[in-house]
């Protein structure tokens, strides 16, 4: 424990830096907490000492940033600044940071390098192929080629969520392989895995792994799981379905085996390894590794997370986690349903006003920040593609899903989509 009340700087400006702002204000343990470059939601989250302007790439300016807000600790939300090294420039200017080096957001950052580390720590993925012309994009496919299975190629960097093709449809898929390797990038093209998806957020001080609850994340943008993959529309925690330690053979078979595998080659993984599942008829299958907290499954894991977040985040940065005591959550459940402009996940409309806040918190959800701006009057209007993500609560799925969507019904926005799906299978009786 910190005798001091930690200050900290949260870097990011999306949904889920509000929902880490909200829970480190909540914090007994926490003295003060700014965000950069943040948002009007985290100028104006009670408890929070506002918004300060960075460059989030720029890891000089966020360390000074540091420095001059007198931060104990610095948690960096997105992926761009990991897979930079802003960590890295944080952690040489003497500051706890929590995230990992560039060394190791790799794991994002390149999804041939995370097939490699799993190969090498014996984790099991997908099986995939590397591409980089046309013509090896084409062999790929013909290894992945089985009548009715669809083909899964993606991008080998950095795309929010937005360079990986599932589709059936052989011209499509090659399509994409070609765009990517014309554009400059390589492609993973890899086995379909099958089966429901599990978010599971794994802290570690670079030794050690301590699991938080899992969510499930929808990707599609359309009810159903239509239309193209987003960065994420909606999310819910708990899992009723989950079969009975899940978690603990996550940890064990996935998590664990990876840390050890970056800790052994010199580049140790300090801040939360974001392991994307599938539970297929095979077992558990690994479908990406992230750097960072999820969006938007942090905003439910958060919601239901009792033990105060700074001083756990605090013990990952600086090497103590294996002292921690275990984590305490709520019993009930929490469902988020993200607002997105028009036009997501294509082009999207800016601009709009955005209305009805007041609504929200009334329905007893919240609405927590992500592209919203103030004009020139001070009128919250829309400034990206995800706008908010309406957390509700209670006690069940059922609960939790009617007060994230009396939220979402009391917001306007013109021309804003939402899923009206979203943890409706899982609550239903027979979720
Ligand atoms: P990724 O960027 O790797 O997370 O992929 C985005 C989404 O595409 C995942 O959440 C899955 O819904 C889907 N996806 C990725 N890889 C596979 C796979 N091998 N089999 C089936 N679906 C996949
Ligand atoms: N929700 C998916 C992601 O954060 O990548």
């Amino acid at each position: 424990m910190v005798d001091e009340p930690l200050r900290v700087l949260v870097i990011g400006s999306g949904a889920r830096e509000h929902a880490l702002v909200r829970s480190l204000a909540a914090d007994p343990g926490v003295g003060e907490v700014w965000c950069a470059p943040g948002n009007p939601g985290t100028a104006s989250e009670p408890g929070a000492a506002g918004n300060r302007r960075v460059e989030v790439g720029d890891g000089a300016a966020v360390t000074a940033l540091a420095q001059d807000v007198g931060a104990d600790l610095v948690v960096i939300g997105p992926e761009g600044p990991l897979v930079a090294g802003v960590a890295d420039a944080v952690r040489a200017g003497g500051i706890a940071c929590f995230g990992p080096s560039a060394a190791a957001a790799r794991l994002e950052g390149s999804k041939a390098f995370a097939k490699e580390v799993m190969a090498a720590a014996g984790v099991p993925t997908a099986s995939a192929r590397v591409a980089s012309t046309a013509d090896e994009v084409a062999v790929a496919l013909d290894a992945f080629d089985v009548p009715g299975v669809p083909f899964v190629v993606k991008e080998d960097g950095l795309a929010a969520g937005k360079g990986v093709v599932v589709t059936t449809d052989r011209a499509l898929a090659r399509a994409h392989g070609v765009a990517c390797v014309e554009g400059g990038s390589t492609v993973v093209v890899e086995e379909y895995l099958d089966g429901p998806e599990v978010s599971l957020f794994v802290l570690s001080d670079g030794t050690h792994a301590v699991a938080l609850e899992p969510a499930q994340d929808f990707k599609r943008v359309g009810d159903g799981g239509t239309g193209p993959n987003t960065g994420g529309m909606g999310a819910y925690s708990p899992l009723p379905w989950a079969p009975p330690g899940m978690v603990a053979e996550i940890v064990t078979r996935v998590a664990q085996p990876v840390l050890d595998e970056m800790a052994a080659r010199g580049t140790p993984f300090v801040g939360v390894l974001y392991c994307g599942l599938a539970l297929t008829a095979a077992g558990v299958r690994v479908v990406e590794f992230n750097a960072r907290f999820g969006d938007p499954e942090t905003q439910v894991v958060l919601a239901r997370l009792q033990t105060p977040l700074g001083g756990l985040l605090h013990a990952a940065a600086t090497g103590r986690l294996g002292d921690h005591a275990p984590l305490a959550w709520s019993a009930g459940a929490a469902v988020t349903v993200v607002v997105a402009a028009h036009g997501y996940p294509g082009t999207v409309r800016t601009g709009d006003e955005v209305s009805g806040l007041e609504g929200v918190a009334g329905a007893g959800a919240t609405a927590l920040h992500a592209g919203t701006a103030r004009d020139g009057e001070g009128r919250l209007v829309s400034a990206g593609g995800r706008v908010l993500s309406v957390v509700g609560g209670g006690a069940s799925l059922a609960a939790a899903r009617d007060a994230a969507y009396a939220g979402v019904g009391a917001l306007v926005m013109e021309g804003s989509r939402h899923r009206s799906d979203i943890a409706a299978a899982a609550a239903s009786p027979r979720g």
